[in-house]
């Protein structure tokens, strides 16, 4: 724990243990943006958002999930960094951002890829499908050897990324994607060494850290999104993270950012009612603030020494900021939604102005977590365009515009996807 005498404020500097050295304490949370091209790769429109974000000054900036299995995306339009990847364009959007260091998000998403991608998806255990309008097939298990096979695709992956000039990349294990369905028992029911107690759950993501560590050179920054809980009964609950945690310590991560939630809960967005912000006290914007207390405890006992630990979802003001960073339960702020719709908001925070709570721009029912996310999303698209964002686009257009968007691109382009993914 931070000295009580000496808490960093938002504008201090952090040295993560890798050796990377952060210019403040606001990070841009990794937010899919669905803007790469119809062979996933990075384009102009990445170039353009990313140099935005790094102009608003945030101190680290990490990309939204490009995904290691060109089979299972997340949206049809994300980058995914395999054997075709495109090292140069990728290494362009880094370069766009000038000294601003960036993380690269690395994901499988399991049993959340949408139908339109494939109507097979792949989970640790078979099971039901995500239960969202029909929109996602019914999960097969995958065998040991398709396991070690996905590890080994995120230490490639992460080599690409650190050949592309990047600091470092996340391992997604949040929000009900394939690592964090390995770290739930109610979607993780093997019986083999992938499954069972928190360790043997927790193998397939530690393993696909080693993976990125052996795979990268001495101060490439490997860092971590973990849930605080799934929010869902027979889930992975706040003790497991806790333990996980740990693990992460033990293992050397430079930094866990926790959130919590699933497509089925959607806690991150502050969707499904079963955050602790209300118990949080005075920093009621922060979704996981309770929880974050926890991690830092897990994270400084362990033998592996303090991790820096990142708390994300809800936070909004200056005021909440500095209690959270004062409170020395954290060392960074993370934002996403309010920097889709306000890139330049951390200069503006760390001049000292007070920021604002967002508007909610949910749908009811399960349309909720697409309306919201689509609408993000969209703003997102016009930062890649050069334009500002748009705050009247209404909901409901945007829900949508996801389903539409998604089905057309999955039908026009899934058989060349399929191609190009059977030759890597
Ligand atoms: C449009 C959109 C896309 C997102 N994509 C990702 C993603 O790719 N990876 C991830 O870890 N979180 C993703 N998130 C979640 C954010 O990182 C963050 O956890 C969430 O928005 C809560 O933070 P906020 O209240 O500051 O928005 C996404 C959120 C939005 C709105």
């Amino acid at each position: 724990m931070p000295d009580p005498q000496n808490r960093p404020g938002l504008d201090d500097k952090l040295t993560l243990p890798s050796g990377l050295v952060l210019a403040n304490r606001i990070v841009k949370a990794p937010m899919t943006e669905n803007l790469a091209d119809a062979d996933n790769q990075a384009t102009v429109r990445h170039e353009r958002a990313y140099r935005r974000w790094a102009e608003g000054g945030a101190g680290l900036l990490i990309m939204g999930n490009l995904m290691v299995d060109r089979r299972y995306l997340e949206r049809s339009r994300n980058i995914v960094a395999d054997r075709h990847l495109d090292i140069d364009r990728l290494a362009r959007v880094r370069k766009a951002t000038g000294s601003t260091p960036v993380l690269a998000q690395l994901g499988h998403p399991g049993r959340q890829t949408n139908r339109f991608i494939t109507s097979k998806p792949v989970a640790p255990s078979a099971g039901d499908a995500v239960s969202m309008l029909g929109l996602f097939g019914k999960p097969r298990e995958l065998t040991t050897d398709e396991i070690r096979w996905i590890v080994g695709r995120f230490g490639s992956a992460a080599a690409m990324v650190e050949q592309a000039g990047f600091e470092g990349v996340q391992v997604h294990s949040a929000h009900g994607y394939l690592l964090a369905q390995f770290l739930s028992p109610r979607t993780n029911r093997r019986t083999d060494e992938w499954g069972g107690d928190v360790p043997g759950r927790a193998r397939a993501l530690l393993e696909s850290v080693r993976a990125c560590r052996s795979a990268t050179g001495p101060g490439f920054t490997v860092a971590v999104k973990l849930n605080s809980s799934d929010f869902r009964h027979g889930g992975f609950t706040e003790d497991d993270a806790e333990h996980v945690v740990r693990l992460l310590a033990d293992e050397g991560v430079d930094l866990v950012e926790i959130s919590g939630g699933t497509y089925e809960s959607p806690a991150l967005l502050g969707l499904a009612g079963a955050s602790d912000a209300s118990e949080a006290g005075s920093v009621k914007e922060a979704y996981f603030a309770a929880f974050a207390t926890r991690a830092r405890q897990a994270a400084s006992s362990a033998a592996g020494g303090a991790v820096p630990i990142m708390l994300t979802g809800g936070i909004r003001t200056r005021t909440a900021m500095t209690a959270l960073l004062d409170s020395g339960a954290i060392d960074l702020v993370g934002m996403g939604r309010p920097l889709a719709l306000d890139p330049d908001l951390p200069r503006k925070l760390l001049a000292g102005e007070d920021g604002r709570p967002l508007p909610s721009y949910a749908l009811p029912s399960v349309l909720g977590l697409a309306g919201e996310s689509e609408w993000y999303e969209h703003q997102i698209g016009r930062l890649g365009d050069g334009r500002d964002p748009d705050p009247k686009l209404h909901a409901a257009t945007a829900a949508a515009r996801f389903v539409t968007g998604e089905g057309v691109r999955g039908v026009r382009e899934g058989r060349r996807r399929r191609r190009l993914a059977a030759s890597s």
